[in-house]
């Protein structure tokens, strides 16, 4: 039996950098769903593919030639970890991921992520839709003005323009997609512990998380 954590949130939450650290105190393997619909998004645009054409994006989203090395993320032979983070790629992610066959399609890859000796999963719906039998479910969430600076912050350090109003926008509108959409919509699941992250430090949400876990 595999552990599973779950720990999902609206965009910028912290959850990616929460996840990633959990999973390496523990020895997990980390599976950043996101970055799947990220992916298929960045195919879509590079390929020109229309990104309401739910059947040619789900096409794209089932072969996508994706490999992961460390912290590097592969489409074919070219690097995309850095390109997969822009703003654009973001937003046309999350609204890709609003259709069914696209979500059906990315369903099996993200189960092959739970590989011994366990799993840290950060998405949307992961104690929701893919791992709802996960014996540690988080919903980590932060204020808009929190995630928006954090999301600032984030895309200056890699290099990326930023505007702190459209950011405040572009949050917005996301968290009104993903809680509004027909599909897994974003919310805490059944037993999920809510964390709030708004004053918190890295530090101490992790340390919650692990605390959640050993409990
Ligand atoms: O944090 P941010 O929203 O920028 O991005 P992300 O976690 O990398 O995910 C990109 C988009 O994919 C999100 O806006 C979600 O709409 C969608 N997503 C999803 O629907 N389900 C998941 N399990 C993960 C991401």
């Amino acid at each position: 039996h595999i552990p599973v954590i779950t720990i999902d949130g609206p965009t910028a939450s912290g959850k990616g950098t929460v996840s990633h650290l959990v999973a390496e105190k523990l020895g997990f393997h980390y599976l950043d769903s996101g970055a799947l619909y990220r992916l298929t998004a960045l195919s879509a645009l590079r390929k020109g593919t229309d990104l309401h054409d739910e059947h040619a994006l789900a096409k794209l989203a089932r072969d996508l030639p994706v490999s992961f090395k460390g912290e590097h993320i592969f489409l074919g032979a070219d690097d995309v970890s850095a390109a997969i983070r822009a703003e654009e790629v973001g937003n046309s992610a999350s609204k890709i991921a609003a259709l069914p066959a696209v979500r059906q399609a990315l369903y099996g890859l993200q189960l092959d992520f739970r590989k011994a000796p366990g799993l840290v999963a950060d998405g949307r719906d992961m104690g929701t839709v893919i791992f709802p039998n996960a014996p540690l479910k988080v919903f980590l969430t932060a204020s808009v003005e929190a995630r928006a600076d954090r999301r600032y912050k984030q895309l200056i350090g890699k290099g990326f323009s930023a505007n702190m109003d459209d950011l405040l926008k572009d949050l917005r509108e996301r968290d009104e997609r993903d809680a509004n959409r027909k599909i897994a919509p974003l919310k805490p699941a059944e037993g999920a512990y809510v964390l709030d992250t708004s004053n918190m430090t890295v530090d101490e949400a992790v340390a919650q998380v692990l605390g959640w876990y050993a409990a």
